[in-house]
Order: structure tokens, then C-alpha cells, then sequence
């Protein structure tokens, strides 16, 4: 038997255009390895889903192509989605940067999306892994873990690499191949960064402190937000975000006190406090491990603030505004929230996920070269993307 649309993966992307296909009157059926139907929305926002972001723009999305999401998004935007929240009366609210996050659970918005799916007697057969997609005469032939399927149109959902203990494959970037479409090279994204031991030892007794910061790549990309230490090397908000711009061998460079006027508070604490020492004049500012940290590095002089002469001071503020760290690797998948690279949008209509060359082939969601910054954007482009495929068909 023939079906008129299998889409693989029951994740964001999959379930929201399953049921937009179904209530079109599509036969549809959505093939998942796992057990349950969306897995990472469940742990996504520390379980309450951030599903969107009251700003969405191109800029907030990694791509070879940055404009290749410019369409999809502008056509069903985070009000869109937020309408739907809104008409399931789910319960949300916003944090800092734009985030909205679900008030109770995560689980609301698995159900939104079976609801839409049901009023679209969409099928789901779960458990089941997507193993090899071959073409034929009238659309695909799909060998699963459960036996062959035949289906028209076939869409392809199956997500990134992290989070491999939720059961994630590389078939997407494995069919992408096996039908000779390039996949732009794939590696973790939103993850922590990890440090040399010798570093890592010095900072150690920070590990779980938290510090506002502005962190910079040496491409010139920019976040402020909280860093974080941690015992394997670097975390929190600031560093998630600016992972998804850091190449392997960069430096980072790290201002410790973006809101500080530097020179003023040196020239203020001269004339109150000259006779204390460096470290205690700026533990008014940062952790005062921290600063024993800096001292140790010998970033800083471990000297009364009247002998700091005028090139010393200048030698601090760049210390403390331009702090060069050079990562050694990431996390990787294991704790990465995204997948950047995958399949080359070049191959791909930006209106209807289609590939260009294979009518009845498409691709939405996180498999293919479209990351977006930590605060709701990789699944608002989950939503957008499948609503464009959903529109095309
Ligand atoms: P998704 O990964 O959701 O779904 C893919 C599905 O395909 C999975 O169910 C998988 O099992 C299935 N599959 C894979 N291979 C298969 C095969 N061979 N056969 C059958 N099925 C197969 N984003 C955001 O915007 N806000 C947030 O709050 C968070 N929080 C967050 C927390 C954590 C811990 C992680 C890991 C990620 C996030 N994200 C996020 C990112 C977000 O979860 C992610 O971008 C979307 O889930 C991507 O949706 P997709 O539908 O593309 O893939």
C-alpha cells in the first residue's frame, strides 16, 4: 500500500507539520524510533519549553546561507505560533531576551501538537527506526527496523546529533548523501567549552560561580550574558551562545565587567582606598576567588593599589575587560542543546523545504543547515519550517 506522506521523526518539526498535513486531508504517517512522541521538547527550557522568542530575526540563526530562513520564518512567525499557544490556552511567560517559556510543562506543548495531529488522523508508528530511503517510480521506498513502506512524498525530520542517549541517527545526513546532496559539516552547538587542564586546575575553586560577562569570538560576534565555571571548563548562557560562533584553536576573549567605568572606579578607589590591596579593591567588583584566580595566572599584581603605577593599570583593565582564553574542544553532542551544519540549504527551496532536485523530498527542522541561538529559535524554525512544507504540499 501506498501512503501519501511519511514524515520521519515525531520531534517539533515532524509532529507540527503532521498535523498541519493531516487537517489538509492528507493521508499521513509519522514513523519515530523512540517511545514516546516529542522527546526533546519534554526536557527542552528545564521542562517548561521555551517555544519561541518575542523577537525573531535572519541574525538570530547560524547558516551558510543566512538567508535561506528569511522566508519560512517571515511566513509563519513566532505570533503565529503564539496564536495556536493561545487558542490551546496554555499557560506562559516571558523572561529575559524575548523568551516564552510555559508556565506548568513542557508536556503542553507535546499536546498541542497530538491534538492538531489527531484532528488530522495522522498515524504514528513509534519504535520503529528509519534505516534506508530508496527512490522509485512513485515516490520513495522506506526499509524501517519494522519492514518496508511505500510513500508518495517522504519529509524528513530526524533533528541534529544532540542528546545521542535520546536515540538521535545520523540518517538524515545519510540519506542527504546516498542521493549525492551536500551536508554542510556538522558539530555541537549551544554547548559548554572545555579548558586545558593546567587552566582548568588554576580555576577550579570556581567551578558554580556565576558572573555577568560580554564574550567575544575573534570573528567579532558578541554576547552578554552570564558565563559560568564549571569543573570541566566553561558554561552558562554566554558561552552557549558564543559556541555557535567559536572555531577550534580560537581564543575567546572575555570582559569581566562590562558595566564597570574601569578607569573611573581605579581613579575613585585612589583616593578612598590606595593603601588596600589590588586584590581587595577589586573584589569589590568580581568573586574574590576569581581574582585570586587572576593573581595566580599572573594576570594581575598581587600589590597595594598605591604601587600600581599607571601602565600596570592599564595592564589590569585589559586583563579584566579582554580576558584571552583559548578553549580546547566543547562538550560535544553529549550536552550540546543544537546540531550546526547539516543539509545544505543550497539543495533546498527556502518556500517549500523542498529538495530541488527530488520532487516529494523534503527536509525540515534542525537536520538541515539552520541552527538558531539559544531562546526559542530552533524551535520556532521547527515551526516555520514545517509550516512551509506543510503550505507547499
Ligand atoms: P527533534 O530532535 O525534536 O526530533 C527528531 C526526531 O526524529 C526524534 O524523535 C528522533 O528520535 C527521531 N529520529 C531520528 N532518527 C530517526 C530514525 N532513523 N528513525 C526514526 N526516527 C528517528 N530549542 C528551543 O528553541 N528552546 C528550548 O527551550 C530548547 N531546549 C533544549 C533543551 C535540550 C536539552 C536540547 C537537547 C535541545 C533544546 N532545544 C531547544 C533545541 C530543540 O529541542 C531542537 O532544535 C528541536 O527539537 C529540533 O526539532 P526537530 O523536530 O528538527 O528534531
Amino acid at each position: 500500500m501506498q501512503q501519501d506522506i511519511t514524515i520521519i521523526g515525531a520531534g517539533a518539526a515532524g509532529l507540527f507539520c503532521a498535523g498541519l498535513l493531516g487537517q489538509q486531508g492528507f493521508d499521513v504517517s509519522v514513523i519515530d524510533n523512540g517511545k514516546k512522541l516529542g522527546r526533546k521538547i519534554l526536557m527542552s527550557g528545564g521542562g517548561r519549553c521555551n517555544f519561541t522568542n518575542m523577537t525573531v530575526e535572519a541574525s538570530n540563526y547560524v547558516s551558510s546561507n543566512p538567508h535561506f530562513c528569511k522566508s519560512a520564518l517571515s511566513r509563519f512567525t513566532q505570533w503565529d505560533f503564539l496564536a495556536l499557544v493561545n487558542q490551546y490556552q496554555i499557560a506562559y511567560h516571558e523572561r529575559d531576551h524575548g523568551q516564552l517559556f510555559c508556565d506548568n510543562s513542557a508536556q503542553d506543548i507535546v499536546n498541542l501538537l497530538q491534538s492538531e495531529c489527531q484532528k488530522g488522523n495522522v498515524k504514528f508508528q513509534l519504535q520503529t527506526e528509519l534505516q534506508q530511503i530508496n527512490q522509485k517510480d512513485n515516490g520513495f521506498e522506506l526499509i524501517t527496523s519494522r519492514g518496508t513502506f511505500n510513500s508518495h512524498r517522504v519529509i524528513i525530520a530526524t533533528g541534529g546529533l544532540s542528546m545521542p542517549a535520546l536515540g538521535m541517527t545520523s540518517i538524515g545526513y545519510k540519506t542527504a548523501e546516498q542521493f549525492n546532496l551536500p551536508v554542510v559539516p556538522v558539530r555541537a552547538g549551544l554547548v559548554p567549552l572545555t579548558l586545558h587542564k593546567p587552566l582548568l586546575d588554576i580555576l577550579s575553586p570556581l567551578s558554580g560561580t556565576a558572573i555577568m560577562t560580554q564574550v567575544s569570538t575573534v570573528s567579532g560576534v558578541t554576547f552578554k550574558e552570564n558565563l559560568l565555571f564549571t569543573h570541566r571548563g566553561l558554561s552558562g548562557p554566554v558561552i552557549l551562545q558564543i559556541s555557535n560562533y567559536w572555531q577550534s584553536g580560537e581564543a575567546i576573549s572575555i570582559n569581566l565587567l562590562p558595566n564597570t567605568q574601569l578607569e573611573q572606579f581605579f581613579a575613585d578607589q585612589r583616593e578612598s582606598s590606595a593603601g588596600q590591596s589590588l586584590k581587595n579593591i577589586l573584589s569589590k567588583l568580581l568573586p574574590k576567588r576569581l581574582v585570586e584566580c587572576l593573581i595566580q595566572l599572573e594576570h594581575i599584581p598581587d600589590i597595594p593599589l598605591k604601587q600600581l603605577n599607571i601602565p600596570q593599570q592599564k595592564a589590569v583593565i585589559e586583563t579584566l575587560t579582554n580576558w584571552q582564553i583559548t578553549p580546547n574542544g566543547t562538550e560535544g553532542y553529549r550536552t550540546a542543546e543544537v546540531t550546526l551544519g547539516g543539509i545544505d540549504t543550497d539543495v533546498l527551496s527556502s518556500k517549500t523545504m523542498e529538495v530541488k532536485k527530488i520532487p516529494g523530498l523534503y527536509f525540515i527542522g534542525e537536520v538541515m543547515d539552520v541552527s538558531g541561538w539559544l531562546g526559542g529559535y530552533n524551535f520556532q524554525w521547527a515551526w516555520s519550517s514545517a509550516w512551509a512544507c506543510a503550505d507547499a504540499i
